[in-house]
């Protein structure tokens, strides 16, 4: 029985078959209790030695199941370490990445640029009073120049922002008549427009302040420079052209020079040469007196950027209405190079 015990413990090879042969071998049905049950049919000393010789037995198989209960116990354990192990030289599965608006990609832009010269970043609210949005930006209740922004009124004193000037307001007013004072204020902007191709209803806009004593036209130039290059390649010159904004004073409109054709002409800047780009002007004494800064001591300039615009010659885009439909197609395209 002990040779056969072992010799089956020996070469059983899982968890599950050793606990049967314990249960047959030192069970009440095995053959060890059947060889037990023959003692009684044994003389004294027969029976003491063979009880001894069946415990040892019995030790003996208990052991050797101990025994390869801890080999197989081991095994099991190294199998399942084997299964379980992670090959970190397998590529990793791809997750999707969202990629980021171009024109967050161009506010964020312009934002590193002007922060690099300098500037701070503030916002302002969308919903605006007529006062800052108008009265202080030098455009009263019934200036004709009122019809250049179709306006989204929520009552009459409330309205949606027709621009980002009106930050200009808050940024001055907050600053108590003391400079200098460097911003932009990038934001969305509402305007009555039908919209088309190249119009829509909200769009966005970067507005820079600039105030200090002994700020000129040459600043302004400068800036606006050094803008269009970073922003379209250091080929890039810019042009002034005189135009009106309440306020500013004087005011200009600013082309660069194109860059499909370096300005030799093509049909892009409709055989100028140049492409409009921005607003700006030397702001108003006006609109520095009402905001409490002493016009006598303090200039300023200020730009107004289209985000919209901007992206579109940068990337090539002909229609404004792609930058809302959210559109996979048109947004996956933009995935940033740095
Ligand atoms: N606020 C002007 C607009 O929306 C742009 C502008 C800003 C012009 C600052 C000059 C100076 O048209």
């Amino acid at each position: 029985i002990k040779e056969e015990a072992l010799s089956k413990i020996h070469d059983c090879s899982s968890l599950k078959e050793l606990n049967d042969l314990r249960v047959f071998y030192l069970g009440k049905k095995g053959p060890m209790q059947s060889a037990m049950k023959s003692m009684k049919d044994m003389s004294k000393e027969e029976r003491a030695s063979f009880g001894q010789v069946s415990n040892k037995v019995k030790q003996e198989i208990t052991q050797a199941i101990e025994e390869k209960k801890k080999i197989l116990e081991e095994a099991e354990m190294m199998a399942k370490i084997q299964n379980e192990k992670i090959d970190i030289s397998l590529p990793g599965s791809h997750l999707p990445l969202g990629t980021i608006h171009p024109l967050t990609m161009i506010r964020e832009e312009l934002e590193d640029l002007f922060i690099g010269m300098g500037y701070s970043v503030a916002e302002g609210p969308e919903v605006e009073t007529d006062h800052f949005n108008f009265e202080l930006m030098n455009l009263p209740k019934d200036h004709p120049a009122r019809d250049m922004q179709d306006t989204f009124y929520i009552d009459e004193n409330t309205l949606l922002r027709t621009h980002t000037s009106p930050v200009q307001a808050h940024v001055m007013l907050a600053a108590n008549g003391k400079g200098p004072i460097k911003v932009i204020c990038p934001g969305k902007t509402y305007r009555r427009d039908d919209d088309d191709a190249t119009h829509s209803h909200q769009f966005s806009q970067c507005e820079g302040l600039v105030i200090d004593k002994n700020i000129t036209m040459a600043d302004l130039k400068g800036t606006l420079e050094l803008f269009a290059k970073k922003m379209f390649g250091e080929k890039r010159e810019i042009r002034l052209r005189p135009s009106y904004f309440p306020f500013t004073e004087p005011s200009v409109e600013v082309d660069i020079s194109c860059y499909n054709c370096n300005g030799k002409g093509c049909s892009m800047c409709k055989q100028t040469g140049w492409i409009e780009i921005l607003g700006a002007g030397m702001v108003n004494p006006k609109v520095l007196e009402m905001c409490g800064f002493d016009s006598q001591v303090y200039q300023g300039f200020a730009f107004g950027i289209g985000l919209e615009r901007v992206a579109m010659l940068k990337y090539g885009i002909d229609n404004i209405r792609d930058f809302y439909s959210g559109d996979l197609r048109f947004l996956n395209q933009f995935v940033r190079k740095d």
